[in-house]
């Protein structure tokens, strides 16, 4: 490419490009090569337009070359190429002045997909797992395999709760590992948490149970669900033990109780075995739907991860989880277990909407689970994140006075409370600045607190990050968060 000082245009600055027409053909390739359908003048335009929306070497204000050259280039009729040229021109793409040439139409800064995008090792949004640990040999191992041995009929509709080899695996696993009281027949598969939980929320609707309590703080968009399907959603307080069972209002008039007692998010605390207990004689009494979202369970790290309360009360708990923090969100894979008296009309609600599950995405897991291959993973992630969120706090008692760590060792999210003498909104600001994704705590809370409130908290996922990654995290945020006030100096205003 040759720059150029451009002399006239309005919406082009500075110097820009001509492409040649061997450079273009080096970013299109030859003719017979372009791909999709239609005939050639069609596939030049069309690939064309991608290299534009790509904003790389077709960026606004790049001058094309004349068609007579890219006909002779691309040894096609110059009527062909100026077919192309006049249909990108008549969408908008290409601008054409008098004696400049065609180039690239400068739209403004808008039409580029213009923020680079954080890399995957930056992301820090609480509750991602490493995506790059995913074990794709496996998982191809597995498809390959589920593939191959499923009988024919499996591909027709079956099981509205999903295959039954998966529920068999599934429901082995969750006894051993979670302490659930798991059989295959109360077992669904669904398509992640969220998923199950939208069926819970539609049927409580549909039977006149609107009224559930979420802890306070919360996942906004998990109550934000809620609310989407029609639910009155309610807040109890959350402390050091947990979602605070006496603060619940009216549990006569309640329909269901969500919470996530292995590791509360975002707090990070577990439900203390009293408060799991009271819980539990409530919801007996009032006839309570306890839903137990198990989003993080399997990772703790300075112990064994509590059993799910399912285990200590099947008859009213139904408890949600999914590969989504294990293995990857983007395989739509979870489970619901429901209560013997919930669990008919679940099926039946579920088999409205979905007469089958994605019976090869089954067949595949069950095989993880049946290999222990799942497990395996489990247990190298778990090591993976507890150095990772072991760096984290180390990072923060060395470089972050006044920043700290709450909630026990577990999950892939470390709460990490303020000092007095910064505010969330700048270090979030400063954080995001940066490509991290982190979340602030008072956006979790039923009634978020104003932006200029001193203190406030973060929560940071730690797991796809690396330690380098970490430390220039803890880096920003300190840098955002202020240094700690000196002694004697006036104390921050608010
Ligand atoms: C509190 C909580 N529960 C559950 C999930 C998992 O949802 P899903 O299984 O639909 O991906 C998340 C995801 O971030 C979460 O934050």
């Amino acid at each position: 490419m040759a720059p150029h000082e451009d002399q006239s245009s309005a919406g082009v600055r500075g110097p820009i490009e001509a492409l040649t027409a061997s450079g273009l053909r080096a970013l299109t390739g030859d003719a017979a090569t372009l791909p999709g359908p239609g005939g050639l003048g069609v596939r030049l335009a069309a690939r064309l337009r991608e290299l534009i929306r790509a904003g790389g070497a077709l960026r606004p204000g790049t001058v094309l070359p004349p068609t007579r050259a890219v006909a002779a280039e691309f040894r096609l009729s110059r009527g062909v190429v100026v077919a192309a040229y006049e249909q990108l021109a008549a969408e908008g793409f290409l601008a054409g002045r008098q004696g400049s040439g065609t180039r690239v139409a400068d739209l403004g800064a808008g039409a580029r997909p213009a923020p680079k995008a954080p890399p995957p090792e930056e992301a820090a949004r609480p509750g991602v797992p490493d995506l790059g640990g995913f074990p794709r040999g496996r998982w191809l191992a597995a498809y390959r395999q589920a593939l191959t041995a499923m009988a024919d009929g499996d591909l027709g509709y079956g099981d509205p709760r999903g295959h039954a080899r998966l529920r068999t695996g599934l429901a082995a696993h969750l006894r051993a590992f979670r302490g659930a009281d798991a059989s295959p027949d109360a077992l669904l598969v669904v398509g992640g948490a969220a998923d199950g939980l939208t069926l819970l929320a539609d049927t409580l609707a549909a039977c006149g149970r609107p009224r559930i309590a979420v802890e306070d703080p919360s996942s906004p968009r998990t109550r934000a669900l809620l609310r989407r399907r029609g639910l009155e959603v309610t807040g109890v307080p959350v402390d050091g033990e947990g979602l605070a069972v006496d603060a619940l209002r009216e549990p006569g008039r309640l329909g269901a109780v969500l919470l996530t007692p292995a590791h509360q998010y975002p707090a990070g605390v577990p439900l203390s075995a009293g408060r799991r207990q009271a819980l539990v004689r409530l919801a007996r009494e009032h006839g309570v739907l306890l839903i137990e979202d198990d989003y993080n369970g399997a990772f703790r790290y300075d112990r064994e991860p509590p059993g799910c309360l399912q285990g200590l009360a099947p008859d009213v708990t139904a408890l949600l989880g999914s590969v989504s923090k294990t293995l990857a969100p983007a395989l739509r894979l979870g489970w619901l277990l429901a209560p013997p008296a919930w669990a008919p009309r679940l099926v039946h609600d579920r088999a409205l909407t979905h007469p089958t599950g994605h019976t090869l995405d089954h067949l595949a897991f069950a095989h993880l689970l049946h290999t222990g291959d799942y497990t395996a993973h489990l247990r190298r992630t778990r090591r993976r994140y507890q150095s990772r969120r072991l760096h984290l706090t180390t990072e923060l008692a060395a470089a972050a006075p006044g920043f700290t760590p709450l909630g026990t060792p577990g999950g892939l999210h470390l709460p990490v409370a303020l000092p007095p003498w910064s505010r969330e909104a700048e270090v979030l600001a400063a954080v995001r600045a940066e490509g991290y994704d982190v979340q602030g705590l008072g956006s979790c809370a039923l009634a978020p607190p104003p932006p200029d409130r001193p203190g406030g908290g973060l929560v940071i996922g730690f797991a796809a990050l690396t330690p380098a990654a970490i430390t220039h995290l803890v880096g920003v945020a300190r840098a955002a968060g202020g240094p700690p006030p000196s002694p004697g100096a006036p104390p921050p205003p608010g």
